[in-house]
């Protein structure tokens, strides 16, 4: 009975290491630290507002304000899926990312502290810029239909052996984001990874390879 108890523990502790359960709050996305002078004590408030968020794009309740680049995007002579212009959550973390629009630059301002001084991402690896020529594709659609390389996707998922892979979208052809990969809450795959990568078992979910 106990060395049962245990048992299930011990899968539960391993499986929350592969899925993360880790918060927002002191990691990299609580970028109230990358504001030198930001005084609101509000961590949600860089991403999301409970009234008057943005409607026609971005995440769920989105208080970013939007980036107006156009993107460079990633081809090759194999590529099968369509590539556009980043939408919906790709759009999202790109309005930070891309670097051309400051961290705190919001649709609504908090209500609590005062607002610190515009501050884009700095330059280093985290900013993708707005190039993606050189990124694996995102707003993508997932055809494995004309991919056979691709594992086959029920829905807007994709069921590997350890993990389901997220796609976006409201009907087929469901499309790769940014998010299928990246979980933007949890910190505990680095970086923001929805599963670990070890032995890249994130990308052999939908690769077959
Ligand atoms: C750096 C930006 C960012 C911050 C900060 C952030 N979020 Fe999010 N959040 C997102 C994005 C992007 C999505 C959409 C994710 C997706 O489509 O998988 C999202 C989705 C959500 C969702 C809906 C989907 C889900 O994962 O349940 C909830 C609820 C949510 N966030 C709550 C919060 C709360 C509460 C906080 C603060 C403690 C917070 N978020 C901070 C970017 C952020
Ligand atoms: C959520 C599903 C998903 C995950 C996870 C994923 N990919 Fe992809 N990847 C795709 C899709 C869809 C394409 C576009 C394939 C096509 O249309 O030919 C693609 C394209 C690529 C390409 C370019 C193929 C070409 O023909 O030019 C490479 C290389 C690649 N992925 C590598 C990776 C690596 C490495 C990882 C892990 C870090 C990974 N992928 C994770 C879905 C995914
Ligand atoms: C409000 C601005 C903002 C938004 C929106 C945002 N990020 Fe970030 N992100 C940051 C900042 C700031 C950093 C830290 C950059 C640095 O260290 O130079 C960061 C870092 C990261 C890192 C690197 C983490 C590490 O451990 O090195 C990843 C991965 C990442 N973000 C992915 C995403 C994805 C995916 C989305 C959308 C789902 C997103 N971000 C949306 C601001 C944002
Ligand atoms: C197919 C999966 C996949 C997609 C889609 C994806 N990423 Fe990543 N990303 C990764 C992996 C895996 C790493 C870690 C790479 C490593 O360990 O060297 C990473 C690393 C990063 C980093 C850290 C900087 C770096 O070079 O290591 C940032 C920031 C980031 N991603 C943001 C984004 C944003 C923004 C998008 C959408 C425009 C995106 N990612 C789309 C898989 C993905």
């Amino acid at each position: 009975m106990k060395k049962a108890l245990l048992l299930v523990i011990a899968i539960l502790l391993v499986a929350g290491a592969a899925y993360g359960a880790g918060t927002i709050v002191g990691s990299k996305h609580d970028v109230r630290g990358a504001i030198a002078d930001e005084t609101t004590t509000q961590v949600c408030v860089f991403c999301h507002v409970p009234h008057n968020a943005a409607t026609t794009w971005g995440g769920p309740l989105w208080n970013h304000a939007n980036t107006l680049s156009t993107f460079g995007l990633y081809t090759s002579a194999t590529l099968q899926g369509a590539t556009s212009q980043p939408s919906g959550v790709s759009r999202a973390c790109l309005s930070c990312h891309d670097g051309t629009v400051a961290i705190n630059s919001l649709i609504n301002a908090p209500k609590d502290g005062t607002a610190g001084t515009l501050t884009t991402m700095a330059a280093g690896p985290a900013r993708l810029g707005t190039d993606l020529t050189n990124d694996h594709p995102v707003s993508i659609t997932y055809r494995q239909d004309l991919d056979s390389g691709l594992r086959a996707n029920v829905g807007a998922t994709v069921p590997g052996t350890v993990w389901t892979a997220q796609l976006y979208g409201t009907a087929s052809p469901y499309t790769v984001e940014c998010a299928s990969c990246h979980a933007v809450h949890d910190p505990t795959n680095v970086p923001f990874l929805r599963i670990t990568n070890t032995a890249s078992q994130m990308c052999t979910t939908c690769h077959l390879k």
